[in-house]
């Protein structure tokens, strides 16, 4: 069943140049309603877990790192059609592949520092915002 949501990220590289606000200013014109919003930073136990299902690939050890190396944004977001609009939104996740105008094609640099998460499934939305935030943390 489709519930119209998905998670996202701001990672560490778009915080640290200073793109928050036009990040959160793409999503909210592009139809995307903030049901929950959270400034917060990962450990290297925590973004582990996080991206525990890429556990066996070889980039695992270095995205931990870079997850847990500065502050990010975590949210979850609501739109009709939310995962495959957000993907779109967001473009590639090498943004050397991102397409004009998407979130990655402005502000990301490398597919590790690539800008922005978004979720890939209903089911791991549904997880990935569980991880973050609590029932009485949505509106
Ligand atoms: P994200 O959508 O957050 O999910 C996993 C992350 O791993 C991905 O974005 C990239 O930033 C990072 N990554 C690094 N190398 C690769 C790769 N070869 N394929 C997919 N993701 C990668």
């Amino acid at each position: 069943m489709s519930t119209n949501r998905t998670f996202t990220m701001i990672k560490p590289d778009a915080v640290a140049n200073g793109h928050i606000g036009s990040i959160i200013n793409d999503f909210t014109n592009a139809g995307f309603k903030i049901i929950a919003l959270k400034y917060t930073k990962l450990t290297d136990e925590t973004a582990g877990q996080f991206y525990a299902v890429h556990a066996e690939r070889p980039f695992y050890k270095d995205l931990v790192s870079f997850m847990s190396s500065g502050p990010i944004v975590a949210a979850i977001l609501e739109k009709d059609n939310a995962i495959e609009d957000f993907r779109k939104l967001i473009g590639a996740t090498n943004p050397a592949e991102a397409a004009e105008g998407t979130i990655r094609q402005k502000y990301a640099k490398s597919i590790d520092a690539n800008a922005v998460h978004g979720s890939d499934s209903d089911e791991n939305a549904e997880i990935e915002g569980n991880f973050f935030f609590k029932a009485d943390e949505r509106f």
